[in-house]
C-alpha cells in the first residue's frame, strides 16, 4: 500500500492551507495566492541559496506550532522559515509586518536614485509598486547618496550599481547557469557592490538571463536600453527551435518592431524557462519566431494598459507598413515644399 503523504497545515492571514513538510511560508502563502503573498525582492524559487538578503517578506509568526503555540519573538523571513504544523502566519493583518515592510523600503531607498522617469525597469519594477505602497514620501537620510557609473559588464548588458539593491540574484544566475562565473559582490556593507572587478565582460551564453532575474533596474539590456517605455510596447509569447534553450520567450513588441525578447515570467516575476543569449539579443526578427498569443499580463500591471487580446501579427505588420508609408508620404511631399 502506498505511503500516506504527510501534510501540514499552515494558516496565513486566516486562510489555512495544507503543504508538505519542508515547505517555506512564502512558497504556502503562493499557494493561496493574492494579496496575502508576501513580497520578495531577492528570493527566487529556480536559484538555489537565493532569499534572506531583502527583509521585504517579513511576517509575524503568531503560532509557532501545535506542539508548541508560543509566537516567535521576532518576524520572519518567510522565504527563509519553514512551516510548522499548525502555524499561524500573519502578514497583511498585522500592522507590526506593514510597519517593518515600510522600514525595509526606506531602508533598499537609501542610496537609490529618483530614476524611474528614465530608468528601463520602469513599469515592471517590484521596488517602484513597494515604494508607491509603503513607501514615505520624504526622506530621513540626510547624508549623500552613494553613486557609480553605469558600466558596461560585457557588449550587450550594462550595469548602474547606483539602482542595484544587493539582492545576489545575478550572482547565483552567473553561479549555476553559466560555465564560469566572472562576477560577484566585492566589499561589505556600504562597500558593496556588484563588480567583474577588473571590469571584466560576462559572456557566458546564458549570462543575459540576469538581466531578468534583477529585480530592479540595474542590470539592463543594451539592446533595449533607453528604446521605449514597457507600457507602450506589447508583449507576446513565442518560440523557435533553438538547439542551446528552450527557446520559449516573450516578445516584446512596438508596432511590427521586436524590441526586446525576455524569458517567460510566472505572476511573481520569476523566470519559468531560462533563455540562451541568441534567443535574447540575435534574433529580434518576427520570422525568427512562431508566434503564439498575447502573453497574459495582471490587469493591475501598467503593461495592461496598452495590452490587447486579439493579437494578429499581420495586421499589426499592416499597421507598421501604413505607417511607415504615410511617414514617407509627409517626408515626400515636405520635400516638395521646400
Ligand atoms: S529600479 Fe525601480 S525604483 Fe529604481 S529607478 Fe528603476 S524603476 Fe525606479
Ligand atoms: S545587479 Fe540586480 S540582480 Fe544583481 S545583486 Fe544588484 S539588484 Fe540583484
Ligand atoms: S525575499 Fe525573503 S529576504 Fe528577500
Amino acid at each position: 500500500m502506498a505511503e500516506e503523504e504527510v501534510k501540514l497545515t499552515v494558516t496565513i492571514d486566516g486562510i489555512p492551507v495544507e503543504v508538505a513538510p519542508g515547505t517555506t511560508i512564502l512558497n504556502a502563502a503562493r499557494q493561496i495566492g493574492g494579496d496575502i503573498v508576501p513580497p520578495a525582492m531577492c528570493y527566487y524559487s529556480t536559484l538555489e541559496g537565493s532569499g534572506g538578503k531583502c527583509r521585504t517578506c517579513l511576517v509575524k509568526v503568531s503560532k509557532g506550532s501545535e506542539k508548541d503555540p508560543r509566537p516567535m519573538p521576532k518576524l520572519v523571513a518567510s522565504c527563509r522559515t519553514t512551516v510548522m504544523d499548525g502555524m499561524e502566519v500573519q502578514n497583511i493583518s498585522s500592522p507590526e509586518v506593514l510597519d517593518a515592510r515600510k522600514s525595509v523600503v526606506e531602508f533598499l531607498l537609501i542610496n537609490h536614485p529618483l530614476d524611474c522617469p528614465v530608468c528601463d525597469q520602469a513599469g515592471e519594477c517590484k521596488l517602484q509598486d513597494l515604494s508607491y505602497e509603503h513607501g514615505v514620501a520624504q526622506t530621513q537620510f540626510e547624508f549623500r547618496k552613494r553613486t557609480f557609473e553605469p558600466i558596461d559588464i560585457g557588449d550587450k548588458i550594462q550595469l548602474h550599481m547606483n539602482r542595484c539593491i544587493l539582492c545576489y540574484r545575478c550572482v547565483y544566475v552567473a553561479n549555476q547557469l553559466t560555465d564560469g562565473r566572472e562576477h560577484g559582490i566585492l566589499g561589505r556593507g556600504d562597500h558593496a557592490e556588484i563588480s567583474t572587478y577588473i571590469h571584466k565582460g560576462l559572456n557566458n551564453d546564458f549570462i543575459g538571463n540576469v538581466i531578468d532575474v534583477c529585480p530592479v533596474g540595474a542590470l539592463t539590456d543594451k539592446t533595449f536600453r533607453f528604446k521605449n517605455r514597457v507600457w507602450f510596447t506589447k508583449p507576446v509569447d513565442a518560440h523557435r527551435d533553438c538547439p542551446t534553450c528552450s527557446g520559449k520567450v516573450t516578445l516584446w513588441y512596438k508596432g511590427a518592431e521586436v524590441l526586446r525578447v525576455t524569458g517567460r515570467k510566472d505572476e511573481y516575476g520569476e523566470v519559468k524557462e531560462f533563455i540562451c543569449n541568441t534567443c535574447r539579443f540575435e534574433t529580434k526578427k518576427t520570422a525568427d519566431w512562431i508566434l503564439e498569443e498575447p502573453t497574459p499580463v495582471d490587469h493591475e500591471s501598467v503593461i495592461s494598459a496598452n495590452h490587447y487580446y486579439t493579437f494578429n501579427p499581420p495586421a499589426v505588420i499592416e499597421e507598421s507598413k501604413k505607417l511607415q508609408e504615410a511617414n514617407e508620404e509627409q517626408l515626400a511631399r515636405t520635400e516638395r515644399l521646400k
